[in-house]
């Protein structure tokens, strides 16, 4: 069974990605990961903090050095190799695009456009196949606007953009007013690639203890159904490859993941769940699906079940809703059929 594919211009033995996680926090877990059968790993991200702290540190250390030169020669080298952030990272990212023979892609986890520049170019010059820009953006101002907060989207793309010849993909929440037109505006200001969607944390609050709990739970097959959805809508609307993340459990989620359009399907909780050689499950179970169903490649599987794109949107996901709704309210299904109904051949 031929499952090669290819992201962001990268030739891929198979569609299965392992998405940004603690599973990449090691050479050998990376190691690990590609010899599970995975088709290309995301590390885990460099946070800007980190990045904001050794700027910071950066900056103690010049003023320590013009304060006292003898004070800052014992100083500045034990401080700088206690710094466990960027250079660990760095490190790390070279280290394992050597180890292994899949492309491993570097993720940077951000808000500001300043500070991506440099370490995207670093990760780059590390071996970075590519680059994937965590947006990670909760704006908890209620004063700031949607417009803006989509612009800061597109100015950290375009920095970047700028400063790397690598491809780089923009992994996104799902949380704008118009998700698609976002995705359109990502486009045509070059992302090479959309990774939908970011999953954010949501705090829970213990009534026992009285305080706010933050946890990340791993994800279930069920939360697959709203960046599934945005696939099947942006299959054949955008140049950018697409990238599904959230609720892969087992090969049924990959292959639906494929009929609504994906390039890559992307997993993280379940290698975590599983273990990395769930991979292995993974892409088996997808192989003889295909060989069950008659598919000789992933293109023939791809985007089967996209939205088509002579369909009106708004009108298809609206008579999808009535008709959901009216059929649990018992009324017949005949009379409610959309117009727009679809099915893989
Ligand atoms: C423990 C854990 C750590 C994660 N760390 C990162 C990270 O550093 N950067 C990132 O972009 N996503 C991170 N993610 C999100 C995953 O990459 C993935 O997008 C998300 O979990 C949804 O996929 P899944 O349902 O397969 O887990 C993390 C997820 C988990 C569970």
């Amino acid at each position: 069974m031929d499952l090669s594919t290819s992201y962001l211009g990268l030739a891929l033995r198979n569609p299965l990605v392992a998405s940004a996680s603690p599973l990449s926090n090691t050479v050998d877990g990376v190691r690990r990961l590609a010899d599970a059968g995975l088709g290309a790993v995301v590390l885990y991200s460099l946070f800007e903090e980190q990045v904001r702290e050794e700027a910071e540190r950066n900056a103690r250390l010049a003023d320590a050095g013009t304060d006292s030169f003898a004070e800052s020669l014992s100083y500045f080298p034990a401080d700088a190799d206690a710094d466990p952030g960027p250079r660990r990272y760095l490190s790390l990212l070279e280290r394992a695009a050597a180890a292994v023979e899949i492309p491993v892609i570097g993720s940077l986890n951000g808000v500001t456009p300043e500070g991506w520049t440099s370490y995207a170019r670093d990760m780059q010059d590390a071996g970075a196949a590519a680059i994937e820009l965590n947006i990670y953006y909760l704006p908890g101002d209620p004063h700031i606007t949607g417009r803006e907060v989509e612009q800061r989207h597109i100015d950290v793309l375009r920095r970047v953009k700028e400063a790397v010849s690598v491809p780089v993909a923009v992994k996104l929440g799902p949380h704008f007013s118009s998700t698609g037109e976002m995705a359109l505006r990502l486009d045509e200001a070059g992302a090479d690639g959309l990774v939908l969607f970011n999953r954010f944390l949501q705090p829970d609050i213990d009534p026992e203890t009285l305080t706010a709990v933050s946890g990340l739970d791993l994800s279930s097959p069920a939360e697959a159904r709203l960046p599934r959805t945005w696939i099947g809508i942006l299959r054949g609307r955008v140049d950018a490859s697409l990238a599904a993340t959230t609720g892969v459990d087992g090969p049924a989620d990959v292959a639906k993941y494929l009929l609504a359009g994906a390039d890559v399907v992307m997993t993280a909780s379940a290698l975590i769940r599983h273990g990395p050689e769930h991979a292995a499950v993974l892409l088996d179970g997808l192989a003889r699906w295909m060989d069950r169903k008659g598919y000789t490649s992933v293109d023939d599987v791809r985007g089967l079940l996209a939205v088509p794109g002579a369909a009106d949107h708004a009108d298809y996901q609206r008579a999808g809703y009535v008709r959901t709704m009216r059929a649990a309210d018992g009324a017949p299904q005949s009379a409610l059929e959309p117009a727009t109904e679809w099915s893989p051949e």
